[in-house]
């Protein structure tokens, strides 16, 4: 009998190749394949090992067909895949949550410091040869010590966030659909009088559309006048050209971005903002973290081909 196909919508590290290679027929299309070569290659698939930049609708998983079992994301945040359409077709799908939570925390922080310390600016200026000043008020920041801290979404990844700040002596607030239970002080607030406090607003929110543009121009007129924003969830939980304006009138001061709408396209007004410290998505990217997201992967897809239950179950 023929081996099970599995086809990647994308790279994987060994990790997860490695166990998958052992006992299925691999396709590995390559980094953001094209829907074409996609659709090509997916008949007669019974598992997808998909990538958050790679949709998942109902034509990707009919080309697949009735031998496909099971969509393993690579990734925690999963609206890429129409699980509606999963769904009716009986298809499981699942994510990698809890091993990138400190990673992406990581780079949350990193945001914030690059941000409110213009790191990005000052070290355009010195690779350029512009350094030329050592003024009382050049290149001043701000403090993340002391500040109070905003974190819009409080799941796995925001709570992480928080633990990361408790030597950083600041005041967490925080808001989400309902009160979270957590080891963390924190206090709820809603968004508005969250926004209206903070120093520093961090977005970790999973994306539905119901989240879409929930950063838009009402909501950026409430931040405080040179607070800093950060997102690494998605793009598109921010109005980015609201947020051009915004930023052009200090409002927040400066944001720290790693996703972006319309990836990897980042419009120009945005990179032409001094105020900006812009990243290519790599919230989950160290090596640690990726191979402990190819092994999750390569897991729920054995699991689910033995005929047993996903570890990491979103259908
Ligand atoms: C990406 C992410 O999956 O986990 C998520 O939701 O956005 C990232 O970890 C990663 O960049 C690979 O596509």
């Amino acid at each position: 009998m023929s081996k099970p196909r599995v086809v990647v919508t994308g790279t994987l590290r060994d990790a997860g190749l490695a166990p998958l290679r052992a006992r299925y027929d691999l396709d590995v299309l390559g980094d953001a394949p094209a829907r074409e070569l996609v659709l090509d290659r997916l008949p007669g698939a019974t598992a997808i090992v998909s990538r958050t930049n790679v949709p998942i609708d109902g034509d990707v998983l009919d080309a697949a067909g009735d031998s496909l079992v099971i969509v393993a994301n690579f990734g925690v945040g999963y609206d890429n895949i129409d699980l509606e359409a999963a769904r009716r077709r009986n298809v499981r799908v699942t994510n990698t949550p809890g091993v990138l939570s400190a990673a992406t925390a990581e780079l949350a922080v990193t945001l914030m410091l690059a941000a409110a310390r213009r790191v990005a600016e000052g070290d355009a200026i010195v690779r350029a040869g512009k350094w030329d000043t050592h003024g009382a008020d050049t290149f001043l920041g701000r403090n993340l010590v002391g500040a109070t801290v905003g974190l819009v979404g409080f799941g796995r990844i925001g709570q992480t966030v928080a633990r990361l700040l408790s030597g950083f002596d600041v005041r967490i607030v925080y808001s989400d659909v309902a009160e979270v239970e957590s080891d963390v002080a924190a206090e709820r607030l809603e968004l508005d009088e969250l926004l209206a406090v903070s120093d520093f607003v961090s977005l970790h929110v999973a994306f539905t559309e119901g989240a879409r543009h929930l950063i838009n121009a009402q909501t950026l007129a409430l931040m405080k006048p040179g607070s800093i924003l950060v997102n690494t969830s998605r793009g598109a939980v921010v109005d980015t050209q609201a947020l051009i304006e915004a930023l052009r009138q200090g409002r927040p001061g400066a944001a720290g971005l790693d996703v972006f709408e319309g990836e990897p396209n980042v419009p120009p007004e945005l990179r032409a903002l001094p105020n900006t410290v812009l990243l290519p998505h790599v919230g989950s990217a160290t090596e640690s973290t990726r191979d402990a997201m190819a092994r999750l992967v390569a897991d729920n897809v054995i699991a689910v081909l033995d005929g047993g239950e996903p570890l990491t179950p979103v259908v």
